[in-house]
């Protein structure tokens, strides 16, 4: 049985990005699977979130896994900051993490872009602390969406290089995993890159269907294709990347076969993609809706999963200690 874990940022609502990236891959694994899935509330430290927000936020992240059907009769669901244990392993890594290799990071280049006023050293450190998360569990595979592929490799590159200092084969490398398929990225219906929460142009699962239907209406599109079989611009392929991640492969055909004829109107692809935007997440609002009430329920989940997973932290963890010299006089 192999170990699976992943982690969401307590940064806002998960939305269609994040189900289809990872979330729906979480559900899909958790009955072959060990699997441990957590709320990252440490991570979205690094954006400073006020208390409140950081709160609300972790909650959020929770009842949507729940809604979208983490189950944890099944998995191990737990807050990153319930497992103190991560982030002594996360102090350990940063000792064989090098400047030069963490300032190239991607993510780091382009948050310290975004935010140049708040360039802190958790945002330099963000792959160690992600990492720890993967390490102290000995995960082998870790369901994400395409941009986290570079913070796989730097864990196993992290993994690698404490097996190789201390001459010890502790940690495993784990992979990014889709099911043998490419990692998936899901596009924003603003024709802008990635669909992300910080980006204004997601559609999340918790959204009404009035407020899904807006949303896709206010895609961007244009006057339509003139020459038959022309390939399509982004912002339309994006459409088309969001269509069939929602609809039958009948439905994406018949609107491919109309592009290619120059016979697409994007009035009816935009009616039939809300209307399966709203088939497919109802349910998942409607459990939401159900479950944000229960704070009981939040409370025993939370409880429960914290223990489970400081249990197998503390088990790796005190091996690192052995390993790297820490003894009791
Ligand atoms: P975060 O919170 O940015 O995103 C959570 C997951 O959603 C995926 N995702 C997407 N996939 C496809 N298309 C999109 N538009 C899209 N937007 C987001 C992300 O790839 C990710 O899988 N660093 C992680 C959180 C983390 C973590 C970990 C993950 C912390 N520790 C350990 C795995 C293992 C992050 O920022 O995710």
């Amino acid at each position: 049985m192999d170990i699976v874990l992943s982690g969401i940022r307590s940064t806002g609502k998960l939305h269609l990005g994040n189900y289809f990236g990872a979330l729906r891959n979480f559900i899909r694994m958790q009955d072959e699977n060990k699997c441990f899935f957590f709320v990252a509330d440490i991570h979205s430290l690094t954006t400073h979130p006020d208390p409140r927000m950081l709160h609300e936020n972790t909650r959020n992240v929770l009842v949507d896994y729940l809604g979208a059907g983490i189950d944890p009769l099944k998995s191990v669901i737990y807050v990153q900051s319930d497992v103190p244990e991560t982030m002594e392993l996360y102090l350990y890594l940063n000792m064989h993490a090098y400047l030069g290799e963490l300032s190239k990071t991607v993510s780091f280049k382009d948050k310290a872009r975004k935010q140049p006023e708040n360039v802190n050293a958790g945002l330099l450190t963000y792959p160690t602390l992600m990492a720890a998360d993967i390490l102290i569990h000995h995960a082998d595979k870790v369901p994400v969406g395409k941009d986290q592929e570079q913070h796989l490799e730097m864990t196993r590159r992290f993994a690698r290089r404490f097996n190789n200092f201390y001459n010890v084969e502790l940690f495993k490398e784990p992979v990014a995993y889709n099911f043998g398929e490419e990692l998936i990225k899901i596009p924003g219906l603003d024709g802008n890159g990635k669909m992300g929460k910080s980006e204004g142009n997601a559609i999340y699962l918790s959204d009404s269907p009035q407020e899904i239907e807006k949303k896709v209406k206010k895609a961007l599109t244009d006057s339509g294709p003139t020459v038959p079989d022309s390939p399509k611009p982004d912002y339309i392929e994006n459409l088309f990347t969001v269509l069939r991640a929602v609809s039958t492969p009948e439905v994406v055909n018949h609107f491919d076969n109309l592009w290619n004829r120059c016979e697409i109107r994007y009035g009816d692809l935009k009616k039939q993609l809300s209307e399966d935007i709203i088939r497919f997440t109802t349910p998942i609002r409607e459990r939401i809706l159900e479950i944000e009430k229960d704070e009981e329920y939040l409370h025993k989940v939370t409880a429960e999963g914290a223990e489970r997973a400081r249990e197998s932290a503390a088990k790796t963890l005190n091996e690192v200690r052995q390993v790297m010299g820490f003894k009791k006089f």
